[in-house]
């Protein structure tokens, strides 16, 4: 079936967009639209074409999968040149997404009605490039160029009811769209309004300034932003057509750019990780009603992912000033939410008004899913899952967010294990996007299922795990950690390591973020991981010479690094060398000096060897997960695509030396995974 078919109502002429699920405008959408909108224009009979999706959505954008590779002609740039070029009317009629190409296609026509559910927005800096089809030319044309540097740097998706009010849309529109659109264009009568004849509207000169200096800071020197932001400032500085091409030109070119492929590669990673196998035929269980257990920190945060979502949360806490202490926690955070504008008063007050605080498990009875916060301790979780256990009703989910613990081992203190999976957020869990799902032994596939419904319904990236220490990232976490610690022993100094990390695109190194977690719950997992290990494994000595001396990070003063007041004083704390020099004597290692690309290296060589070894004990279901948990949870720069498709980047020979780095740094102990196999599996074809 073609993917645009044209339907005719008297005069106009309805051309629909069919290609499922969300109408990507892949090739076969933009010859079809080309050829039907031709050919309606040289239809004396007709006096004006509408423009509308069938299914979900008008169009998506642009149908990514095409961008590997040169784009077949012809372009949208065509497409929206004929509708330009026709002198009869067209009119989208725009329901679901109009995002991306399909934004800028409903730019090109001479009106945009939307139904209230309607989305739009240009959100190409997400893919590391910019609007190719005119995005950024037409849309400060009706917006003004401070607000349209604004959205395009920042990639906002626009509801109905704003984009109506900042004059991106020209109606929305009640009951049927198509209908509505057929009358619009009638009552046009023959009258285009392209708005590349529009003036940009009248604006100051500071609000250009600042929209552009604030999307340029919040870039932090991506590629993507500083030309998006360039791109529209030239529709106040060249001629529409001039400016037109150069943005072309620049799309082509940040299309084929290691960033953009890089970005590609997470968006479908993140579609492919809902993709859990053994769950074909797994229906989620409904749930209406959450209940938390622990309002501290990551307690209230998750409380918020789930008010957020429009679900009511029951809050249990112990006593009553810790209860008090936890929904104050979750005001507060509406209160910063607030004051940033990112909500209103009653907004605000409506999901307040959602929680029940309540100081007795009991509360819980009625709830379809449980998540405890408690401490992490696998005596206290047990403990509290054998209270809950005969408390809840039949079906419900009990979760834990435990961030190292052996999952099958709570479930088993319960008689119902099938009901029981990991929700492991990261903190703050209402603003960090990844969720990793542990999926135990005994958990049911309707389970797993539930939980990745829920993880998707709060707007999580969710990546399912099997039970292992420290699930995916943790455990990829702390071997990345290892290898950052033996460069101390060898010669390295923590400033340089961070230093090295933070210019390859981490917003923060392994140190500076150890000293903000606390250096303390390292030590005491080391301590009980040692206990265990073989004498042949490796543990790197200067954490616990730090945590001797009471230096557990940010709290304490000094960890890492020193500090005052929260801040951090100097680069260099001469007792931290002192120490760090004092380890590599006792173990008899002459110091050497490291280069940044050499510490970047060795670091990241260890996250994809124990990725591989994760893959092989299928505690990780595929390589993209991976790369998706570092991105999401462990600030990995999206930009490189995770561990694992930055490594399938580089030479062979480069990663097997940084490999056989890790195995000497790392002892006898030391497990090599099949990194070759695992990296050929992204390596381009
Ligand atoms: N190209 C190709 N496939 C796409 C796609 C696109 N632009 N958008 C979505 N899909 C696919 C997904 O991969 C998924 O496939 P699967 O079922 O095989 O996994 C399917 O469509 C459904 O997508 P979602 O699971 O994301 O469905 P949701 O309902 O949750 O979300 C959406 C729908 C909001 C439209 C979301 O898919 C989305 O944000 N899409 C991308 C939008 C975008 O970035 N557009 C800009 C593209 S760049 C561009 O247009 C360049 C232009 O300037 C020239």
């Amino acid at each position: 079936m073609s993917a645009v078919r044209v339907e005719r109502e008297d005069s106009v002429a309805v051309l629909i967009i069919d290609n499922p699920p969300v109408n990507a405008a892949s090739w076969e959408v933009r010859n079809g639209l080309l050829a039907a909108v031709q050919s309606a224009c040289a239809d004396p009979a007709l006096r004006a074409l509408v423009l509308i999706g069938a299914g979900r959505s008008f169009i998506a954008g642009a149908d990514i999968r095409e961008f590997d590779k040169p784009l077949r002609d012809p372009q949208m740039p065509a497409v929206i040149a004929a509708i330009e070029a026709c002198d009869k009317p067209v009119v989208a009629a725009i329901h679901g997404a109009a995002l991306g190409g399909g934004f800028e296609l409903a730019l090109g026509c001479d009106a945009r009605i939307a139904t209230a559910e309607a989305l739009v927005g240009l959100p190409e800096t997400t893919l590391g490039i910019i609007p190719g089809a005119g995005g950024t030319q037409r849309l400060p044309r009706l917006v003004g160029t401070a607000v349209a540097i604004e959205m395009v740097s920042s990639a906002r998706r626009v509801k109905a009811a704003e984009a109506l009010r900042l004059g991106m849309l020209d109606a929305v529109v009640e009951g049927d769209l198509r209908a509505a659109a057929v009358r619009h264009a009638r009552e046009m009568a023959s009258r285009k309004r392209r708005l590349r004849d529009l003036p940009l509207p009248e604006e100051r000169a500071e609000a250009v300034e600042t929209a552009a200096a604030n999307a340029l800071a919040r870039g932090k020197g991506r590629a993507a932003i500083a030309e998006a932001v360039a791109a529209v400032r030239d529709s106040a500085r060249l001629p529409f057509s001039e400016a037109l091409a150069k943005e072309r030109a620049t799309f082509q070119r940040l299309r084929e750019s290691e960033e953009a492929a890089a970005l590609r590669y997470l968006f479908f990673a993140e579609r492919e990780a809902a993709r859990v196998s053994g769950l074909e035929a797994a229906k989620p269980r409904p749930v209406h009603q959450v209940g938390v257990v622990g309002g501290g920190l990551m307690g209230s945060g998750i409380a918020v992912c789930f008010l957020d979502a429009g679900l009511p949360v029951t809050l249990v806490e112990r006593d009553q000033g810790a209860l008090d202490a936890g929904v104050e926690r979750i005001r507060a955070i509406y209160h910063r939410g607030l004051q940033a504008g990112r909500l209103s008063q009653e907004e605000m007050a409506k999901r307040v008004a959602c929680i029940t605080p309540s100081l007795s498990l009991a509360a819980l009875a009625s709830a379809d899913l449980v998540i405890e916060a408690v401490f992490e301790d696998m005596a206290v979780k047990q403990a509290l899952f054998r209270d809950l256990d005969p408390l809840l009703k039949q079906g419900a989910v009990l979760a834990s967010n435990t961030s190292y613990l052996n999952l099958d081992r709570m479930g088993a203190v319960t008689k119902r294990p099938a009901d029981i999976v990991g929700l492991h957020f990261f903190s703050p869990a209402q603003v960090m996007r990844l969720l990793e799902i542990v999926r135990a032994e005994a958990t049911a596939p309707d389970v797993l299922a539930t939980a990745l419904a829920m993880g998707k319904r709060i707007g999580k990236v969710s990546v399912v795990a099997r039970v292992g220490e420290g699930f995916i990232g943790n455990r990829i976490y702390s071997a990345y950690r290892f290898q950052c610690e033996f460069m101390l022993e060898e010669g390295a100094y923590p400033e340089e390591v961070d230093a090295a990390l933070v210019a390859f695109g981490f917003a923060m190194g392994p140190f500076a973020v150890s000293d903000m977690s606390g250096l303390d719950i390292a030590w005491a997992t080391r301590k009980r991981l040692a206990a265990a290990a073989d004498a042949a494994t490796r543990f790197p000595e200067v954490l616990n010479r730090l945590c001797e001396k009471g230096r557990f990070g940010q709290k304490a003063g000094a960890g890492w690094y020193r500090y005052a007041q929260g801040a951090r004083r100097g680069a260099v704390d001469p007792e931290v060398r002192a120490i760090v020099d004092a380890v590599s004597r006792e173990k008899k290692v002459t110091r050497r000096v490291f280069t940044p690309e050499e510490i970047q290296h060795r670091a990241l060589a260890a996250m994809v060897n124990e990725a591989a070894l994760l893959l092989r004990e299928k505690i990780a279901e595929r390589a993209s997960d991976v790369d998706l948990v570092m991105v999401n949870g462990y600030g990995f720069p999206a930009q490189r695509g995770g561990p694992l498709f930055w490594a399938s980047r580089r030479p062979r020979e480069e990663i097997a030396a940084a490999l056989d780095s890790v195995a000497a740094a790392s002892g006898a102990g030391f497990r090599r995974g099949d990194v070759d196999a695992v990296l050929d599996g992204l390596r381009p074809k």
